[in-house]
């Protein structure tokens, strides 16, 4: 077993319990920046106050820099020390002025970290501790100073210049460089820092605010990109009215900037005044984006707009409360979504996510609870059981407390730590005092890792139900015994003869390990409805039947419930397929029939009621995954899916073409979904002219959503349209590198035998490379989830994998380590795969020279 000491550089792990205050604060900072690619110079001016212990020096972060100056309150000194990578400046007063001064290289700058070239502009990224590799600083979230900014730089390749907060003063040199001066009036840490200076051109706008405040908006982007930003731009302007609304919070600067960059290490990052954003999650147009993207867009322009308040106005008291600004904010940026189109599609979606990327996570070697107890690199911790999960917890607390208390208690949040840096305990006192409830039991949603998982089953005898839960939360890394849980549970009985609501639904409060509910006056056979709209982020067993499951999913007046029986009984019967070899799909079939049938339902929800369950969920519920097995099941149950109700896919395929020209409307994003599904299925039937069907709607879409739906299909099967396909799209969009890296996404996800081959060759493709994280994930992040050609038995996926972690490591030690956990699965799989799996680990830890990123998530995944 390997032991976190033996670590190469024996890096500290950082423990949430050894939080103290800051021994110094600084009020104000004034920085100065002499940009240029290959060296830039900072210098700093830092106010420095003392913060109680007497005779502790100044300590500074700083990464990679090197002091060519400090001078204190005037005057160059040199008792200055460097202990690792802090500068130690002993002090004597109370408080003082500070000055360094460094230099750095932005385009030697390959961990986009810190300030970093991307596409010949220049830009930063700062959290969680991005801002030590500009300057030197206290660079932890609870020191909250006010920036002022000065930039210079060559004004014909730099001609815009961006910082946070509002433009103050700006002029030309005359030396052919010009130089600009911001200033932000609000108090922030220094993850929150930004500037940009760039070629960039500007769509601009305006929101006025309720209380009658004019907000300038400028989404900023290379000239040729332009055309595709009025949808982040409408959707930042509806993200401000919705958190107005529905929230009570107000913008409060004048300017309110975003900057596109092709180079990001993540989504986007909420800097005060100046978001910075991956180019993906701003720049669509039809020929270009999907309707997934254009949610998307919408999703995360929302997200960071509401950071303001939820993440910058409040901040976190250190990074283990990081689920208090990214929690909350998902859960914000969710119900923005669910407002915008179909709440209940959107809810199935969230917990499709959920269940795809954080309940692997929470029953793997990285489990972690939303408040992490320590860690080697912050930057493993933006996981989704910080951010998926953290959300869930929101939105149970909003569940038990009620909209009306919720909002109260949300008020007094923002009302009472606004200006502060703050804690989830913080959060969740306030949720108690203002909602008027006890969360006392519920706290250890944010210390216990795992899934919990509740049992149900229902009696009935003469006229009365009794309903037994249990629940059990498994073991966890670091946490072997554990306590029950507060899990809120939404419940409705429907009589199994009349199909008709047996009485209101209930929220029912699960804090037992064991609990029974009565229900009396129930004549019918009750059948149960549990866990309606995902109120618990729990996995429910049951003891319900297949004919009580297509009876929900008939029946159930929750839309989620009636999608969740659906997938139930497809699971029950694609596991029955895997373990045995066969099933028998008669109810599936019945079931997916009845809902296609269903007038009353919206093709968007029918579209995703229809989709089976993924390999990957399909083999979560197993004790052993067999990729292989798992396949064939959820093949052959496509399969006969797509031949058994063939007029009815045809059908809707048709009904569904319409001739008008796109539009991203809910009716056409539902049209859309439920054609692009239905082709699947007659591809699934093994109709002969399927692929002539797919390459017809490849060559005439109009947009890109039917455009990639059908390449998709194409790319999975083995016809000469395939590589016609792939061809035409390669050659039609190779200027574009947003669609670029859905041309090597989709064929690393294709479900074809020979797809290692594929993925190895296209990472030898001119196109490719490791240094732009988007396309690192395209090819390597999609094969990695690739359940069937990533575990192949021969462990080439997994070798595979590990030699592109190992390069991408040198560059990117962020992006590398996110790509990592697939490797980590070792225990779901046989023992032959395990071995294979850990070989892959054992070799990434051994290599010299690893990131403390990387090596924190291979040694961890070993354990
Ligand atoms: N705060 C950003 C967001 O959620 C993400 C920043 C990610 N940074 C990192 N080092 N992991 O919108
Ligand atoms: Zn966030």
């Amino acid at each position: 077993m390997l032991d976190v000491l033996t670590a190469p550089a024996a890096p500290a792990i950082k423990r949430r319990q050894d939080y103290r205050p800051p021994a110094w604060l600084v009020p104000n900072v004034d920085l100065d920046f002499a940009l240029d690619p290959g060296a830039t110079r900072v210098r700093a001016r830092l106010e420095v106050t003392r913060n109680g212990g007497a005779g502790e020096p100044l300590r500074l972060d700083g990464d990679g820099l090197t002091p060519l100056a400090v001078i204190v309150d005037g005057v160059a000194v040199n008792d200055w020390r460097l202990e690792d990578d802090q500068l130690v400046i002993p002090l004597t007063g109370a408080s003082h002025v500070i000055e360094t001064e460094v230099e750095i290289a932005p385009d030697q700058n390959t961990q986009l970290m810190g300030l970093y070239s991307s596409g010949g502009n220049l830009c930063t990224q700062c959290e969680a501790e991005g801002f030590r590799r500009i300057t030197y600083f206290p660079d932890r979230p609870d020191v909250l100073a006010t920036y002022r900014v000065r930039m210079t730089a060559d004004k014909a390749r730099y001609p815009v210049l961006l910082a946070n907060g509002d433009p103050i003063a700006s002029g030309d040199n005359d030396d052919g460089t010009h130089w600009a001066e911001w200033h932000d009036p609000f108090p922030k840490p220094s993850y929150l820092f930004a500037l940009v200076a760039g070629d960039l051109a500007c769509n601009a706008g305006t929101f006025t605010t309720r209380s009658g405040r004019e907000v300038q908006l400028g989404i900023w982007v290379r000239a040729a990109d332009l055309a595709k930003t009025d949808h982040a731009l409408h959707a930042l302007k509806t993200s401000m009215a919705w958190d107005e609304r529905v929230y009570g919070r107000e913008y409060d600067l004048d300017v309110f900037n975003i900057v596109a960059v092709d180079d990001f290490n993540f989504g986007a990052m909420e800097n005060k005044g100046l978001n910075i954003f991956n180019s993906r999650y701003i720049l669509a147009d039809p020929d270009t984006a999907t309707d997934y993207d254009y949610d998307a867009i919408a999703a995360v322009v929302a997200h960071e707009y509401f950071h303001n308040w939820s993440g910058n106005r409040i901040t976190c008291r250190d990074w283990f409360q990081l689920s208090l600004k990214e929690g909350f904010t998902v859960f914000r940026d969710q119900g923005f979504s669910a407002d915008q189109g179909s709440a209940a599609v959107k809810r199935i979606e969230d917990v499709r996510g959920l269940r795809a990327s954080q309940f692997p996570e929470d029953a793997g070697p990285l489990a972690h609870p939303v408040r992490p107890e320590s860690y080697l690199e912050i930057s493993n911790f933006y996981t989704s059981t910080i951010y998926n999960k953290g959300a869930e917890l929101i939105r149970m607390m909003a569940t038990i407390l009620g909209p009306a208390r919720f909002r109260t208690a949300c008020d007094l949040y923002f009302d009472r730590f606004d200006g502060t840096a703050a804690t989830c305990e913080d959060f969740v006192t306030c949720m108690e005092e203002g909602g008027g409830v006890d969360l006392s039991r519920f706290r250890l949603w944010y210390s216990q890792a795992g899934t919990p998982r509740v049992s149900a089953s229902l009696e009935h005898d003469g006229g009365r139900a009794t309903l037994r839960l249990a629940q059990q939360v498994p073991p966890t890394p670091g946490q072997s015994a554990k306590e029950p849980m507060v899990l809120p549970l939404r419940i409705r009985l429907f009589g199994a003869e009349t199909g008709q609501p047996l009485g209101p639904e209930q929220l029912v409060l699960l804090e037992e390990a064991n609990e029974s509910i009565v229900f009396d006056g129930v004549a019918e056979r009750p059948v149960l409805s549990i866990n309606r709209g995902f109120s618990a982020p729990v996995t429910i067993e049951s003891d319900r039947t297949a004919a009580d499951l297509a009876f929900l999913a008939r029946h159930d007046d929750d839309p989620f419930a009636r999608y969740e029986a659906m997938q139930q009984l497809m699971l029950d019967t694609l596991i029955a397929g895997a373990v045995e070899g066969q099933a028998d799909h008669r109810a599936v079939i019945d079931a997916v029939a009845d809902t296609l049938d269903d007038p009353a339902l919206d093709p968007a929800f029918v579209a995703e009621a229809v989709l089976l369950p993924s390999e990957s969920f399909i083999g979560d519920q197993l004790s052993t995954v067999d990729p292989e097995a798992i396949y064939r099941a959820r093949e052959a149950l496509r399969g006969d899916l797509g031949r058994a109700l063939a007029e009815r896919w045809r059908n809707i395929y048709e009904a569904n073409t319409s001739g008008a020209a796109y539009a991203y409307t809910p009716a056409g994003k539902g049209a859309r979904r439920i054609r692009n599904v239905a082709l699947g299925y007659i591809a699934a039937s093994g109709a002969s002219d399927a692929a002539a069907l797919a390459f017809r709607q490849f060559e005439q879409a109009d947009n890109m959503t039917d455009r990639q739906g059908a390449l998709s299909t194409l790319v999975n099967g083995d016809s000469d349209l395939r590589e016609a396909a792939l061809d035409i799209f390669y050659n039609r969009y190779s200027g574009n590198g947003l669609v670029l890296d859905k041309w090597f996404q989709t064929q690393a996800l294709s479900t074809r035998d020979d797809t290692l081959e594929a993925v190895a060759a296209l990472a030898e493709h001119p196109s490719f490379t490791l240094a732009n994280p988007n396309r690192a994930r395209s090819l390597i992040g999609a094969f990695a989830v690739n359940q069937r050609a990533f575990n192949r038995a021969d462990g080439a996926g997994y070798r595979f994998l590990a030699d592109q972690l190992i390069a991408l490591d040198r560059l990117n030690p962020q992006t590398a380590a996110k790509l990592l956990p697939p490797l980590g699965r070792w225990r779901r799989f046989d023992p032959a795969r395990g071995a294979l799996m850990r070989a892959e680990l054992e070799r990434i830890v051994a290599t010299p020279g690893l990131s403390k990123d990387l090596f924190e998530q291979a040694s961890k995944s070993l354990q």
